[in-house]
């Protein structure tokens, strides 16, 4: 659930019009909900209450430092895939302790960054990328705290693009070898074994692909029990799904009440790493009708924000729900709502159906809190759109709009051209 509502017909985020928001910092822009932010971590929080655990919310879904500071004063920790992410992990206050490390292709120098840091530990994805590890913590005289990802190989039924168990993908070390991996980590003195990691994909609707992956992490902590190897921290990944449109995903107590019995007596500290779930719907982008165009065969809404905003529809072919700010009876129009990109791939949303619009009309696309702002970028040389929080009755504009001279930002121009 979320605060974005409908009051007299005008669309509000928690006490405030979204309206007054748009008209004081333009379009297109992302707003955040403080609320139910707080209220999506407290979820997590409460449903593992009875086990040992942490939730190291996944920094990509949503890295703007003031949700991380907010998250981070409530005890959040960080699951990070880059030397940037990490950055931002430490400088918005989530303690190292907290901060797990993923990601098939870590550099050198992310990796020697994150045990000065003295993160939590790296989830390993490669032998490679462990040998690496190992060199690296050896130079530096330290200990590298480290989990292996392994790969389940189970189908979590989501988009295929999203999802990262199934045998075929880079992700992870195929369970069926990770005995082997171990054993390797074993021989591997600067190594230090905590745990096991997996993660099955994202926008996950259904129970049931959680279970069994866990139920086969925990079959191999068992397997490496027997050969001396212990395991303290079970890492689940992240991946419970949102409702974009009408899909009911469990809640993260569903979620605790199916695994926390499978963990009952094992002693082992849980981590989890949602982000979707925690930012996904405590998020909408906002932007403004410019022209209506009507071909024989189409209506198209054209807005000012586009792909390079919000790239899940480009992309996913993702839905996301349009409101208007302000509802009206106008008579329901078949139109294609798309932004100004040169690209034919370039829209929100396809054949939706909405009340018949008028230039400078405002819309909320829905969901939009998570992969939203954090997949843009600068294509056709638009600079990138203001974040705001709201809190009660207050905004904060907590990431100013990029102007055209951040579009030159460390460009530079040969002697010979100037
Ligand atoms: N942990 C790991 C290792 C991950 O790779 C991911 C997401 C997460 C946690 C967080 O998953 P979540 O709880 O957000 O589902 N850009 C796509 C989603 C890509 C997800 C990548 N990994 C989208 O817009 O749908």
């Amino acid at each position: 659930m979320h605060d974005f509502t409908y009051r007299n017909n005008e669309l509000y985020a928690e006490g405030v019009p979204v309206r007054r928001i748009a008209e004081e910092f333009g379009t297109p822009l992302y707003i955040y909900s403080h609320n139910t932010l707080i209220r999506h971590f407290n979820a997590y929080r409460n449903a593992f209450n009875g086990q040992p655990h942490t939730i190291c919310y996944a920094l990509k879904a949503n890295s703007n430092p003031a949700i991380l500071r907010l998250l981070a004063q409530n005890g959040c920790g960080a699951d990070v895939v880059s030397g940037g992410e990490l950055a931002l992990a430490l400088r918005a206050g989530i303690p190292a302790k907290k901060i797990v490390y993923a990601g098939v292709g870590k550099r050198e120098d992310e990796i020697a960054r994150a045990l000065k840091a003295r993160i939590l530990m790296f989830n390993i994805e490669s032998a490679d990328e462990m040998t690496a590890i190992h060199e690296i913590a050896r130079a530096l005289k330290v200990n590298a705290p480290v989990a292996l990802r392994v790969n389940p190989d189970i189908d979590p039924k989501t988009h295929p693009y999203i999802s990262t168990g199934l045998k075929e993908s880079k992700f992870g070390i195929p369970i069926e070898e990770a005995l082997e991996h171990y054993r390797l980590a074993r021989q591997l003195p600067a190594l230090n074994i905590l745990g096991i990691h997996k993660h099955i994909g994202s926008q996950i609707t259904t129970i049931s692909p959680f279970v069994d992956a866990l139920q086969k992490v925990i079959a191999l902590s068992r397997q490496l029990q027997e050969q001396g190897i212990g395991i303290r921290y079970i890492d689940m990944g992240g991946g419970l799904g949102i409702p974009y449109n009408n899909e009911h995903p469990p809640h993260p107590r569903e979620l605790s009440m199916a695994i926390m019995p499978l963990l009952e007596g094992c002693g082992f500290h849980l981590i989890l790493e949602p982000g979707r779930s925690i930012v996904g719907n405590a998020g909408i982008f906002v932007t403004r009708v410019l022209y209506l165009k009507k071909h024989p065969q189409k209506e198209f809404v054209i807005v000012d924000g586009g792909m390079n905003d919000l790239l899940r529809p480009s992309l996913y072919n993702a839905y996301h729900n349009v409101l208007p700010l302000t509802r009206s009876r106008r008579k329901k129009v078949m139109a294609d709502i798309v932004g100004p990109i040169c690209e034919s791939g370039d829209f929100l949303a396809m054949n939706r159906e909405v009340n018949r619009l008028s230039r400078g009309d405002l819309l909320a696309l829905m969901s939009a809190g998570a992969y939203g702002f954090t997949m843009s970028s600068n294509y056709n040389s638009r600079p990138r759109v203001a974040e705001v929080l709201v809190r009660e009755k207050e905004f904060f504009l907590v990431r100013a709009r990029e102007t055209y001279r951040d579009l030159t930002r460390g460009a530079r121009i040969p002697a010979f051209l100037k």
